[in-house]
């Protein structure tokens, strides 16, 4: 059986992850996936020693299965011809302009896929939505490919439900794998074709089956719930520190409750990357086109308060210096959303540096895996000034001890391992000082950097008392 995958033409989204890791899997049976994408550099990228991204395992498995059966290449229209399934992965972002910017889902890539598809497609296929749609987005490609086609399509949603930095494990051990299809003769029989390609490692029982717009809303509504207890715990933060409760705590005292469970109750600057805040924009959309105009205010409160965290992180640090940090150094540590990736879409970091921007401070950045190209690019975007303005307030550094020095703070925005055994105590020589630290992710000991001498922030912990705390945030 021939698989293959049309990528984006942009940084591949989280979902063609997917794809990297079923190469593993299709290495012992009898499938030879073949990954096509119209951007050339991108193929050679592919098939270099050079990934063009960083997911903890996917270098080891694409190393081993590259050129035995699994094919990389820009020969979509072959690609096409030979396949019994098509899984479509590319990129589907928020809108940017025309009806519904800023909350619909951009299908362009995706209805150019399936144009090229129908042109090409002589015999019959299955096609996978393996992108995050919106719901009914299968009818409206169903009706392209058998507008524009001559030969029989079956679409399916199957949606992916990994995450960035632990993609290899999860695809590998999937709580469940969602496979919607069309109720009928065709639509079943594409199913179970589906279900028996996961079959090969995905337990039966953990293969779920849906008519198609369930399988397309549950995507939505799964990163919408996961959103959201991130925005509740954030919420919770700020309560802490007004009260003096400590979050860790209330998280953990919660989380304990069988029925709550303890995952994704981690407080944070705010929750970042390329799907939570885009899947409930576009569920906001939905709910709004739909009528459900308190349905989707109750949805858009999860993004306001990941907004409103972002902010009140951004108040700590000037506030705590005094009430400006106007010329002052701030050593940013973490530009990617979250550890174990150099993936940098909708990082909190990008909306922190924006402001302190805005404020006049000097950032110097440090991410282990982040390129440098990347963060330019992002805070050229945010900020709407040219490289070379943006190069008057921010410096790269190539480590966090270069970052430090001369630092009147040190900003965890991401909460890479490596910044646990830093030495802070050689940092806080060549900080000016009193010496801040703004713990964004809680994964400092701050006791520790108290008995230092550092003054320490950190989210939704009983406030220190050296700092300057006359504002509520
Ligand atoms: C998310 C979902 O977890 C996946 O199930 C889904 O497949 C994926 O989106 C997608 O739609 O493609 P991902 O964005 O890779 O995965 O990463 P998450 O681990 O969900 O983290 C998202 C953001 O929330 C990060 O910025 C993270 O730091 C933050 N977060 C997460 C918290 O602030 N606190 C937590 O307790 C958990």
């Amino acid at each position: 059986m021939c698989l293959f995958w049309l990528v984006s033409p942009r940084p591949p989204p989280c979902g063609c992850l997917a794809c990297w890791h079923c190469y593993g899997c299709f290495l012992l049976f009898p499938f030879t996936p073949k990954i096509v994408d119209i951007s050339v550099p991108r193929i050679a990228a592919w098939n270099s020693d050079e990934l063009p991204i960083y997911e903890p395992g996917l270098d080891k498995v694409v190393k081993a299965c590259r050129g035995k059966n699994l094919f990389f290449s820009t020969e979509v229209d072959q690609g096409i011809r030979d396949a019994d399934i098509i899984f479509v992965a590319v990129n589907t972002p928020t809108k940017k302009v025309g009806m519904g910017a800023g909350r619909a889902a951009d299908l362009t890539y995706w209805e150019l896929a399936a144009r090229r598809i129908a042109s090409v497609a002589e015999t019959p296929k299955v096609v996978v939505e393996k992108s995050t749609v919106p719901i009914k987005t299968a009818e409206a490609i169903s009706a392209v490919l058998h507008g524009a086609g001559k030969t029989r399509f079956d679409v399916l949603s199957n949606p992916e439900f990994l995450a960035e930095g632990t993609a290899m494990t999860d695809l590998d051990n999937p709580d469940r794998v969602l496979i919607g299809g069309n109720m009928n003769e065709s639509g079943n029989a594409a199913v179970a074709k589906l279900a028996d390609v996961y079959a090969h490692w995905v337990p039966r029982e953990r293969i779920l089956t849906t008519n198609v717009w369930s399988s397309e809303l549950s995507k939505l509504v799964a990163n919408s719930f996961l959103a959201q207890r991130v925005s509740s715990i954030n919420a919770v933060s700020a309560i802490c520190e007004a009260s003096g409760a400590d979050v860790d705590e209330v998280a953990r005292a919660v989380g304990m409750d069988s029925r709550i469970g303890s995952k994704f109750l981690k407080a944070s600057v705010g929750f970042g990357g390329s799907c939570f805040q885009k899947d409930i924009l576009n569920l906001v959309y939905l709910c709004q086109s739909m009528g459900l105009a308190d349905v989707a205010e109750y949805f858009h409160s999860v993004v306001t308060m990941n907004d409103r965290q972002k902010e009140r992180f951004v108040s700590r640090i000037i506030h705590g210096l005094f009430n400006t940090v106007t010329g002052k150094r701030i050593a940013l540590l973490g530009f990617a959303f979250k550890k174990d990736t150099g993936d940098t879409r909708e990082s909190a970091s990008i909306e922190i540096c924006r402001r302190l921007i805005e404020e006049r401070a000097s950032v110097c950045i440090y991410d282990p895996k982040v390129e440098a190209d990347q963060i330019w690019m992002d805070l050229t975007a945010a900020t709407k000034l040219d490289k070379t303005e943006v190069q008057k307030y921010v410096t790269l550094c190539d480590s966090a001890y270069e970052a430090a020095l001369g630092a009147h703070a040190l900003a965890i925005a991401t909460e890479w391992d490596e910044f646990k055994t830093l030495d802070y105590d050689k940092i806080q020589e060549d900080m000016v000082k009193p010496s801040f630290v703004f713990d964004g992710r809680n994964v400092l000991d701050h006791g520790a950097l108290r008995e230092l001498g550092y003054i320490v922030y950190a989210i939704g912990k009983p406030l220190d008392p050296k700092l300057n705390t006359s504002i509520n945030c």
